[in-house]
């Protein structure tokens, strides 16, 4: 039981990568406190399992009230907390920079980064009261290399990741290590969604064969590399931007 007796909160945890990462945590004895939007399924995640192991609220990130409520539900329901995993995101695409309206890039950076910032900063000085802790932060493989047609993403994405080295800097005087994950293509609504509005894997060179470079990988494969960053295993690791791509930022072509 890698994770007994702490006490985490996981944004985005109804569906894809913050779901899986739930349930891994939870899996090995977390307390995880959900929050984030399709309430539905996280609701019916909750109602799996017994007692306050994982408790699902829903919170639209965007607004700074839902923000400090979830957190405050957290708190007292938990008593506490000792790592954060930022997972909520949206990844719209097909616009390039001149076509975006104004409503497009806030929004982007509303959910993407401003959301990160919030949850940080309330939840800090519960790190801290605990004796330090783990925050991880979703970031993208876009952060370093992109695609056409993402450009509120591919900025907000690299954002993530300065805003991590940041705080890694900053809150390792209180024991609070920080780090950025860059995350390759994970078969979520999200991929699903883009690869067929792009006419299929193939065509974006990317592959669910398992002996493939920069394959889809499960959003478990994702879960358990963050597992890795709050876990006491990766007490030397801060400040970093992780790689957990199967290979698509080595690969040039
Ligand atoms: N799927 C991929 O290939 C991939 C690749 C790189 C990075 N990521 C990142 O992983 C994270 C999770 O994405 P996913 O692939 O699991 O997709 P997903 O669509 O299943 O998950 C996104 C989650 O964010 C939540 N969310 C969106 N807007 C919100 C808001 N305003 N308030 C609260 N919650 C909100 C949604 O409810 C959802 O649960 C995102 O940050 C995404 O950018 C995903």
């Amino acid at each position: 039981m890698m994770f007994a007796g702490k006490r985490i909160l996981v944004t985005g945890a109804a569906t894809g990568i913050g779901r899986a990462t739930a349930e891994h945590l939870v899996a090995q004895g977390a307390m995880v406190f959900g929050a984030g939007l399709d309430g539905e399924e996280g609701k019916a995640l909750a109602a799996r399992y017994a007692g306050d192991k994982f408790i699902f609220r829903e919170t639209d990130l965007t607004r700074e009230i839902e923000v400090r409520a979830a957190v405050a539900e957290a708190a007292e329901r938990f008593g506490g907390l000792d790592a954060v995993v930022n997972c909520a995101g949206i990844y719209p695409t097909g616009k390039r920079l001149e076509e975006l309206s104004d409503e497009d890039w806030d929004r982007t950076v509303a959910v993407n980064l401003t959301a990160i910032f919030r949850i940080c900063r309330a939840t800090l000085p519960l790190l801290r009261a605990a004796g330090g802790g783990s925050i991880v932060n979703i970031a993208s493989v876009h952060a370093d290399a992109t695609v056409p047609g993402v450009p509120a993403y591919a900025a907000t994405k690299a954002a993530v990741v300065g805003l991590s080295r940041q705080m890694a800097l900053d809150y390792a005087v209180d024991r609070i290590r920080v780090n950025a994950v860059l995350v390759g293509s994970v078969a979520t609504r999200m991929t699903l969604d883009g690869l067929e509005a792009a006419g299929g894997a193939e065509a974006l060179g990317l592959s669910f064969e398992p002996n493939r470079i920069a394959r889809i990988a499960n959003p478990s494969e994702i879960a358990t590399a963050i597992g890795f960053l709050i876990s006491d295993a990766s007490s030397f690791v801060t400040g970093s931007a992780m790689q957990v791509d199967g290979g698509l930022l080595a690969r040039l072509l």
